[in-house]
């Protein structure tokens, strides 16, 4: 059995930054930007990780013709839950009125719409749900540090969702990875330990540090290069697939150069690759489920077709899915 995807759903905050409005906060250019990263603006929500996901939700199930007390599953990949507890699942639950759902996030920060995806097809493969809602969102813009220069003008707000459900086609193979012992490459500081363990001014494991996103963006940019082809190349292998197979190879939105090189490196025609970071920056677990809707909305997937999705990130992890539509 297989998780196949019957709808999808986004959702973009209003409020547009754009590059020149960036230029007012930090010293940086918008031909800087663009050169280097393909970015033009990014949104910036005025509300929750909930609320936007809640939102991509209802359209990924109305696309889907299914009803919320269909759903007997709910994941949310994301790295900038509105809260600790409850998770942002159960937040989606409740805006929908999914009932008969069991919800959990999944935090794979970047790759955490694909992992999510991963979970719903093991899931549905061990015949523990028959239909899932598979949510990636952020708030990015929370954990930005709009000092700095180096990552600010990097990241966007949004929101994407699929509805899969058990078939006998649908997701082909998985391939998916971490190396935690390159982790301080891409860090954002959670609270601090605080309680009567803890001597007075020596809170454990963090001293005071914002929570705010540090990054080593060459460090990922050389591991994104590298790490894209590589894990396609073993998601298309378990399926017995080449890549001439693929109709649309959809990559995680983090930078235009790492776009074209992951494209050249696997020898696919950038018509192939689908871009959309000019207009959102990168969303983290919400770019591939934002992507796939933009396609999918522009009625570019036939049934039959065969797309490769591949996403990287904090962890660091990475992941890929091949999967037919
Ligand atoms: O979802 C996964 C998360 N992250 C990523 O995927 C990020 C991957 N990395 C990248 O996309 C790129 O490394 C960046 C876009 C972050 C940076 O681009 P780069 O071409 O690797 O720049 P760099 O860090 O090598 O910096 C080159 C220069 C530096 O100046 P000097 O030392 O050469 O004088 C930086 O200070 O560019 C400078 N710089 C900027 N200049 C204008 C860095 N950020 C900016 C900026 N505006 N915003």
């Amino acid at each position: 059995m297989k998780a196949r995807i019957l709808g999808t759903g986004s959702c973009l905050p209003e409020h547009r930054l754009t590059n020149e409005d960036l230029a007012g906060l930090v010293d940086t250019s918008d031909a800087w930007i663009r050169e280097r990263t393909g970015i033009e603006e990014r949104r910036l929500s005025r509300r929750g990780t909930a609320w936007l996901a809640s939102r991509a939700a209802e359209a990924a199930l109305a696309d889907a013709g299914l009803e919320a007390a269909q759903l007997d599953l709910i994941l949310v990949g994301t790295m900038t839950p509105d809260e600790f507890c409850p998770s942002t699942a159960c937040r989606v639950q409740e805006a929908l009125g999914a009932s008969q759902a069991v919800c959990l996030d999944v935090g794979a920060a970047c790759s955490g719409f694909l992992y999510a995806l991963a979970t719903a097809q093991a899931y549905l493969a061990a015949g523990m749900a028959r239909t899932a809602l598979v949510v990636g969102a952020e708030t990015l813009s929370r954990i930005v540090d709009w000092t700095d220069r180096s990552t600010c003008i990097l990241f966007g707000d949004g929101a994407g969702a699929a509805v899969v459900q058990a078939d006998e086609t649908g997701i082909l193979s998985v391939d998916l990875g971490c190396d935690g012992s390159r982790g301080s490459a891409l860090t954002c500081p959670g609270v601090p330990l605080r309680n009567p363990a803890v001597s007075q001014g020596q809170e454990a494991g963090r001293d005071g540090e914002p929570s705010v996103l540090r990054m080593d963006g060459r460090a990922i940019f050389q591991f994104a290069v590298r790490t894209v082809p590589g894990t396609v190349r073993r998601a298309l292998e378990k399926a017995s697939l080449t890549e001439a197979d693929i109709s649309w190879f959809l990559f995680h939105q983090a930078n235009r150069r790492i776009l074209t090189a992951a494209a050249r490196s696997l020898g696919i025609p950038m018509e192939k690759v689908p871009v959309n970071i000019g207009q959102t920056g990168n969303t983290a677990a919400a770019s591939l489920p934002v992507l796939l809707d933009q396609l999918n909305r522009a009625g570019k997937l036939r049934r039959g077709d065969r797309l490769a999705l591949a996403g990287f990130g904090a962890g660091l992890s990475w992941g890929s899915v091949v999967l037919e539509w």
